[in-house]
């Protein structure tokens, strides 16, 4: 298989301006204001530098909820339970345990901070159920606007902070090492005005990566348009190991807008599911009966198989989900996010049936970590959907993405304090690389057709060999879109790599040419580095912890 040689680095230009903090955290999330509170709390300095505005992220498009063991009725082993079976193998035991157990705690504390969720008749947290669950335990606010409560809490919090320093309009470029290989810092591009403009360089012996998924390698996501995996790309191009890329989790329930539609699609919460809504084919029949004992509340991927599958029987680009029987008033109390998405787009889901097909969600894989958030490189620290710290396995858990953005970023500065060396940063001399942002919608076209829900060895060797060939078309001039543009063909090209490699259908990842799951093989992450002569080196590393 043809794989592109990838640049070490996205630009040679020496930073016109320089800032210092003893802590940076690239990326305005969950995961990246939960930190930059967090080192506040421990005396640290924080410079929290963002791609757009501070509360751009995925983190406010979060509908359905926060899950955690958080009722009586529950418990973390029952989490932990939920969270092994939907990762299909290949969670690390140790890191489920991890999250299921801090996580009820860090909720608390997101409360304490100032996010207010749904309660219920007796003032307790209300709790939904979504796809592979099998107890409520989905926190909520505002209906289905989890996450734009928890940006508006946080996002008010760092801002009363004032030894928190906001970068906004700042494209992550680089990663700034030492002679020791240490980092220290990284290079910005900066759309501002003054002093921090252009490029520059952001100075610490601490670097958290939270900067979020990669939904904009496909040309359906329901990402918003800043999902670009900066932070991925970052640490590949630094030397860092990339684990489980090939784990990209298609939501099943993505709103239909067409042939033509590309970009951010609206998504339609499993929590409507959660609540009583089902899915059925072309011909109305309920289509996830007698295909799992969940039905409807199955897994994700259990589900977005079974649609992608009964939509090939159909030749239809789209299934119908049928909420009719949640009637008008739990629309409006639980979903108003949706109900409006809907009817601003002539559906209305009391009366009407909604267009649904699956659409790029989430993806698994990331920058590897411990459990303590820290990547392969000193100093450099990974938390939310950047990270692989190895809680989602093959397949996430709905609405553990929230909580393990949560968890793990107060963990990572528990494990700064010991961590610390200050130094200053080394000349990088490693060749530079940058492509056109016209590439980016033939890439798209690529990924979706070859590399998205359906693979094959020889659909991905095509995509492999089409990516070589965009990889080629350099020559632009810098700009964020070709900076992004870079940082997803990057991407695209380990995701595609590892799922040639890995020859098993397994989770998320849909072999058409290994349709079963292959336990004695393939339980284990595919872990990539980049070489000094840009190349991937690819090895195995088995799963962490005991296993069911
Ligand atoms: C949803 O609300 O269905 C999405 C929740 C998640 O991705 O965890």
């Amino acid at each position: 298989m043809t794989t592109a040689r990838l640049p070490r680095r996205l630009t040679a230009a020496e930073p016109g301006w320089t800032a210092r903090a003893d802590v940076i955290v690239v990326g305005s999330g969950i995961a990246g204001l939960t930190a930059a509170l967090r080192a506040r709390h421990l005396g640290r300095t924080v410079l929290l530098v963002t791609k757009a505005t501070v509360d751009a992220g995925s983190t406010r498009w979060a509908q359905g909820g926060i899950a955690a063991a958080l009722s009586e009725e529950d418990s973390p082993e029952e989490h932990l339970h939920d969270t092994l079976v939907a990762g299909v193998g290949l969670c690390d035991d140790d890191a489920v345990r991890v999250l299921v157990t801090e996580g009820p705690d860090a909720v608390r504390e997101l409360i304490d901070i100032g996010a207010r969720f749904d309660v219920d008749d007796s003032g307790a947290i209300a709790l939904t159920r979504e796809g592979g669950h099998l107890r409520d335990r989905i926190a909520h606010a505002g209906g289905d606007a989890t996450g734009a409560e928890i940006s508006r809490a946080l996002v008010a919090a760092v801002q009363l902070d004032l030894g928190i320093e906001i970068i906004e309009n700042a494209l992550a470029l680089d990663l700034l090492v030492d002679d020791a290989g240490a980092a220290q810092g990284v290079t910005l591009h900066v759309m501002g005005s003054g002093q921090r403009d252009g490029i520059g360089a952001a100075l610490a012996p601490a670097v958290i990566l939270a900067t979020g998924g990669f939904g904009q390698v496909f040309g359906q996501t329901t990402n918003p348009y800043v999902s670009t995996g900066d932070g991925v790309a970052l640490s590949l191009r630094a030397g860092a190991d990339i684990a489980d890329l090939e784990f990209v989790q298609f939501h099943p329930t993505v709103m239909w807008l067409g042939p033509l539609a590309q970009g951010q699609q609206p998504l339609v919460s499993e929590a409507v599911r959660g609540e009583g809504a089902i899915l059925l084919d072309s011909s109305g029949k309920p289509l996830m009966r007698g295909l799992h004992p969940l039905e409807d509340l199955a897994p994700r991927d259990v589900v977005a198989k079974a649609i992608m599958r009964r939509m090939r029987e159909e030749g239809t680009p789209h299934v119908w989900l049928d909420g009719r029987m949640l009637g008008a008033d739990t629309w409006l109390q639980r979903f108003p996010t949706i109900l409006e998405n809907c009817r601003t787009r002539g559906i209305d889901p009391v009366t009407d049936l909604i267009p649904v097909a699956p659409a790029q969600h989430y993806v698994s894989g990331g920058v590897r970590t411990d459990l303590w958030g820290r990547a392969s490189i000193r100093g450099l620290y990974a938390c939310g959907e950047v990270a692989c710290t190895g809680v989602h396995g093959a397949n996430r858990l709905a609405s553990n993405s929230l909580l393990e953005g949560l968890v793990f970023a107060r963990r990572i500065v528990t494990a700064l304090d010991d961590d610390l060396v200050e130094r200053e940063p080394e000349e990088s001399d490693g060749p530079d690389g940058l492509l056109t942002h016209a590439i980016r919608r033939p890439m798209q076209q690529v990924m979706d057709v070859e590399a998205g829900v359906l693979r094959s060895a020889d659909s991905l060797a095509s995509a492999a060999a089409s990516l070589a060939h965009l990889g080629a078309s350099g020559g632009s001039r810098p700009s964020t879109e070709d900076w992004e543009t870079t940082n997803l063909h990057q991407i695209s090209t380990v995701l595609v790599h590892h799922a040639a490699i890995r020859e098993e259908t397994r989770g998320s990842h849909w072999r058409e040419d290994f349709p079963e799951r292959d336990d004695a093989r393939w339980r284990v992450h595919l872990v990539t580095r980049l070489s000094e002569d840009g190349t991937l080196v690819t090895r195995e590393e088995p799963v962490r912890g005991a296993q069911e």
